[in-house]
């Protein structure tokens, strides 16, 4: 029976070497938003939302970030952020959320575009990094990912009774793994003492975003297959 405890960022360990490969120049690029968007462990929100968990997201989103009205009734449209809308966002987010919203009154908070598709896709590939939809998640356990703002304590049991905890900043995760390959649950509570928390079963394989902490089992969760 082995138990894997990994508090280290997701990163593209299954992208083959062309997106590794872009990823890297991503990384590069994303110097350009860096100015209004964190991403990583300690990311905070700043002139722009945190971008950790970002594709797979429902737009407007984030927690205790103060979206636009546009950027809000997109996500309310159902507006879910992946390769292909972010692509389009970044080219001219105003015209693409009057586009989404058929509004041509919409507008966009974010003052900024990026023309190059080139650029655009290696940012994407970067921020995918930072996502459980192309998290490695062990094959025989599961992965639980704090995309919430702030730190919570996570544990994660497997049916066989082993238990891995962890204090999760944001953007940490915790995998857990048994020879047995059986599903578990994950539970998460506001801090070590905390009593009230929240809890997830989660399928073996398979990775889950605490994305919102609340007490009496009022998370909000996002869940990606891998
Ligand atoms: C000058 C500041 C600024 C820069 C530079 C910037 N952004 Fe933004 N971004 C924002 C703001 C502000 C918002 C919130 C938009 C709204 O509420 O309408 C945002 C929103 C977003 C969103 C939607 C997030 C969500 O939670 O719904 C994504 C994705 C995004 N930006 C990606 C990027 C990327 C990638 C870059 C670099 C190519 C970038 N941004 C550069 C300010 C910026």
């Amino acid at each position: 029976m082995k138990i894997i405890v990994s508090t280290a960022l997701a990163v593209g360990v299954i992208a083959g070497p062309s997106l590794a490969q872009s990823a890297q120049d991503g990384e590069k690029i994303f110097k350009k938003c860096a100015a209004c968007h964190k991403v990583g462990p300690d990311a905070k929100n700043s002139v722009g939302p945190v971008l950790d968990g970002v594709i797979g997201r429902t737009a407007g989103t984030f927690e205790n970030y103060k979206y636009s009205k546009s950027m809000k009734a997109a996500g309310a449209a159902g507006l879910v952020w992946s390769e292909e809308t972010v692509l389009d966002y970044l080219a001219d987010p105003t015209k693409y959320l009057r586009t989404v919203l058929d509004d041509p009154r919409a507008k966009a908070k974010m003052k900024f575009k990026l023309k190059s598709e080139n650029d655009r896709r290696a940012i994407i590939a970067y921020l995918s990094t930072f996502s459980t939809a192309t998290m490695q998640v062990p094959q025989d356990g599961f992965c639980v990912v704090n995309t919430s703002e702030k730190p919570h304590f996570f544990t994660a049991e497997t049916r066989e009774g082993e238990r891995v905890v962890s204090n999760l900043k944001p953007g940490e995760q915790l995998c857990s793994s048994s020879t047995a390959a059986s599903d578990g649950i994950v539970s998460v509570f506001e801090t070590e003492n905390g009593f009230e928390g929240c809890s997830r079963i989660i399928p073996v394989g398979q990775a889950e975003e605490m994305q919102k902490f609340a007490e009496f089992d009022r998370c909000r969760w996002g869940s990606h297959n891998s």
